[in-house]
């Protein structure tokens, strides 16, 4: 079984930002939880997972992308607050975190090892992209809406839909991660 304390050493630097406790625990606990339904028991094979199954992760795995994601959408706020003389909306930093930690959490219940060393989309994956396996996985943990709103709507899933402000900027920061990937692979990534 992956542990709390494990969990708080894969994020320590980004939940240290997380000022509300109740909000910092409830994103342990949802970790802990995705890792157990996911059956994930071994912190090792979480640290080997890739981000994703859609192209080649060309090594960066799960773990690297949930804390690259987070950080660059806090990068994002903290543009426009030092840039903007008056910021049109409130951002909130501990919401952006938790939101940001728990954006692709339910990648626990949605990819799994295939026995030989690699990965695949797991039963529960085919029955429910990660935004929704992820978003049930925080609702169920008692985490705020707008926290649900930032892992249901932070893909296509949110296209076009109601978001908090703390949903764009993690969309972004993931897309700013993913999109490079898929143009490696066709050859549009200029180098
Ligand atoms: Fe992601």
């Amino acid at each position: 079984m992956i542990t709390k304390r494990e969990i708080e050493g894969l994020f320590g630097a980004q939940l240290a930002k997380i000022r509300d406790g109740g909000l910092r625990e409830g994103v342990v606990r949802v970790w802990v939880e995705g890792c157990r339904k996911g059956g994930w028991n071994e912190i090792a094979q979480l640290q080997a997972m890739p981000f994703t199954l859609l192209t080649p992760a060309r090594g960066v795995s799960f773990i690297e992308h949930t804390i690259a994601v987070t950080e660059g959408a806090l990068a994002l706020a903290e543009a426009q607050r030092a840039a903007y003389r008056a910021l049109p909306y409130a951002i909130d930093t501990d919401r952006l975190v938790a939101g940001g930690l728990l954006h692709d959490v339910g990648k626990l219940v949605e990819i799994e090892p295939d026995g030989a060393g690699g990965f695949r989309k797991s039963r529960s994956g085919k029955c429910a992209r990660h935004p929704i396996s992820g978003a049930i996985l925080v609702g169920a943990a008692g985490l705020p809406d707008e926290v649900v709103n930032m892992v249901a709507c932070h893909a296509k899933e949110g296209e076009g839909r109601p978001q908090v402000i703390e949903t764009v900027f993690v969309h972004q920061a993931d897309f700013a991660t993913f999109d490079p990937l898929v143009m490696l692979e066709k050859g549009t990534l200029i180098q």
